[in-house]
Parts: C-alpha cells; structure tokens; sequence
C-alpha cells in the first residue's frame, strides 16, 4: 500500500533553506527510484508541474520527456512560457503538442459545463496518450500531485492526474510533491530558480479558459476572454495587487446586447471582470478595488478586445455565487 500521510517529522518548508534541503533530498531520492530509466511529464505551466519538471530535470536531466499539450484554452503567453523556460533556458526534452484544433472541434456546439470538462478531461488524456505511445521504454509518469489534492481526492484538483490511461501505460509513478502544501510547492519553486510568475501564479482551472466562456465555446468569444484576461492581469500587477487579490479573471458570458458604433446599433458580447478573496476556494469575498483602476481596464478592453461592447463588474459573494462562471 502506497504511504499517503506525510510524516510527522517532515518541517514545514517556509525559507529557501529549507527548500534547498527539500531538493537535495527528492534529488536523490529520485535517482535512486528513477536510476537509468525513462520518466514522462504532463506539463501544464502551472505551479505543480513546473517544480516537478524543475526536480527532474535537475535529479535525471534527459530521462525526463515533458509534454506540453497546449489545448486552446490557456491564457495569453502560457504555451509559449512553458517552451522558453523549460526548452530554451532549461533544456529539458519538451514536446509541444499544438491541439488547438482539435479541442475546439470537439467542444464545437457543447453548452452543458459538466460535458465541457468532460471532453476537456478525456481528450486531453488522449493527446497524452497518443504522445506516450511515441516514445519507447518510458517506466515512470510523473505527477504534480501536492498534499491537498491527497487530502480530498475528489477535490477541484483531480486534472493532477492523467489517471484514465490504458492498461498497457500504466507507468509507475513519480510524485515527488506529493506531501507537499501549496505555500511550500511555491518556495521550492523559487529555490529551483522557476520564474515569478509561474511560481505565484493564481489558480487557474484544469478546463481553463473553457469555463469563462460560458455555454458553447466560439473561437472569437474564447479571443476575447483570453485578451480581457490578459488586460485584466496587467492593469492589476500594475496598480501592485499581484499576489494581494487571491484570483481574478474575466469571463464572457454567451449572451451579446446592443452596443453603438458610428451611429448604428450593433450586437457584442459583455465582459465580467471578477476578482475574489478566499483562503480555500470554499467561500470567497469580493475585495474593495478602486473605481479608476475598474475604468482603466474597461476602457482598455472596449479599446482592445475585439467584438466586446460592455465590461460589468462582478460582485457576487461566495456563496451564493460560485467563482468561476461554470
Ligand atoms: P468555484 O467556481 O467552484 O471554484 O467556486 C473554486 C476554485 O476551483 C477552481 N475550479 C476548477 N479547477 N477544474 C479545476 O481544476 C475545474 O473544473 C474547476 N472549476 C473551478 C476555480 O478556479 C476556483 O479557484
């Protein structure tokens, strides 16, 4: 039976010292699990994955293949971060699977959130696995799997896992974050020399921007949210509310109304701006945000974006309201 509890004598990892002595030992450790076989990585970008490929990369260097599966839904300049830390500046063996196409095929006329996260679940499972299948003599998949998702297996987490995969690839695993707690995830990743803004990086969900399209996803809806997004992020880091505001993001959701341009009426979408303040995502405040900063954004969106002729600001309380749109 695999051991699941973190042992009473593990310190809580709070300085880079400690991070440091964390990584001496997972090195190790993961040599001697590994030795001279083959590891394989789903690598998303987020804070997890990228300190376990960091861990591997350092522990086993080309043993480890990471595979990158950029699935439409990802926020502005993510794909590309992933290729430059971890191809260009640590180079790791990354494959970067385009399957933009692909996902947007399938989600093509979907509305119903849970058949949404489905496709999204299962198809990505399946790029990885068509992916796995090109390689040869892989023994091990590695997972960023950290102590919470342990603790509530059937948390919002459960993307950690490319649990799902055939018999025939059912590699032994690599966890080695798994006893780990978010806060302590974040210092190793700063030790390990990750970049900022991976290492802080707010949550974002497994079905990604997926969920603040709501209803069926179109491509020029899915543009719009992921620019206003994008906006959003900069004028939020620049008024130093970075790592102050515990998430925040736009969503469009699939209703237009009318907008006036040149004279003449036309239909466009909304834009929600939301931004909450929450310890465990269970219940979440909205958090007082000056009214210019609010103006600024909405005037560089309407400005920006393309096809958006409204920006509403979301208030609702957790409960009743849930933060994501879907
Ligand atoms: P809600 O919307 O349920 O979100 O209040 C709580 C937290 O969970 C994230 N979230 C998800 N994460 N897959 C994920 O990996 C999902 O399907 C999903 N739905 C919500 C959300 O961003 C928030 O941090």
């Amino acid at each position: 039976m695999e051991n699941n509890v973190r042992p009473e004598s593990m310190a809580r990892i709070t300085t880079s010292e400690l991070a440091n002595a964390f990584i001496e030992e997972q090195v190790a450790a993961l040599r001697e699990q590994i030795g001279d076989k083959k590891v394989l990585l789903a690598l998303s970008g987020g804070v997890d994955s990228s300190v376990v490929a960091a861990l591997l990369i350092k522990a086993v260097g080309d043993q480890l293949t990471c595979v990158h599966v950029n699935h439409g839904l990802l926020r502005k300049g993510e794909p590309e971060q992933v290729i430059e830390v971890f191809r260009n500046q640590m180079n790791a063996n990354l494959v970067y699977v385009d399957a933009v196409d692909r996902f947007l095929d399938k989600l093509a006329g979907i509305d119903d959130p849970e058949e949404k996260r489905k496709i999204i679940g299962e198809e990505f499972i399946r790029v990885f696995e068509e992916e796995a299948r090109k390689l040869t003599d892989v023994a091990f998949l590695a997972q960023g799997t950290i102590y919470p998702d342990i603790l509530e297996s059937d948390g919002v987490k459960a993307h950690h896992n490319v649990g799902g995969l055939p018999e025939d690839l059912k590699f032994e695993l690599c966890e080695p974050v798994k006893f780990l707690y978010k806060d302590e995830v974040r210092v190793v990743g700063k030790a390990l020399g990750l970049p900022d803004n991976m290492v802080y990086r707010q949550p974002f969900p497994g079905p990604g921007l997926g969920v603040r399209c709501t209803g069926a996803i179109t491509r020029d809806r899915l543009e719009a949210v992921r620019e206003s997004d994008a906006i959003l992020r900069e004028e939020f880091a620049k008024a130093g509310l970075e790592g102050k505001v515990w998430q925040y993001f736009t969503a469009i959701p699939d209703i237009q109304s009318t907008g006036i341009k040149d004279g003449k009426r036309y239909m466009g979408w909304a834009v929600v701006i939301r931004a909450v303040n929450t310890v465990d995502a269970v219940t979440a405040s909205v958090p007082e945000l000056s009214i210019s900063l609010l103006f600024k954004i909405r005037d560089r969106i309407i400005a920006e974006v393309n096809g958006v002729n409204r920006v509403l600001f979301d208030m609702s309380e957790k409960p009743v309201s849930t933060i994501e749109w879907e």
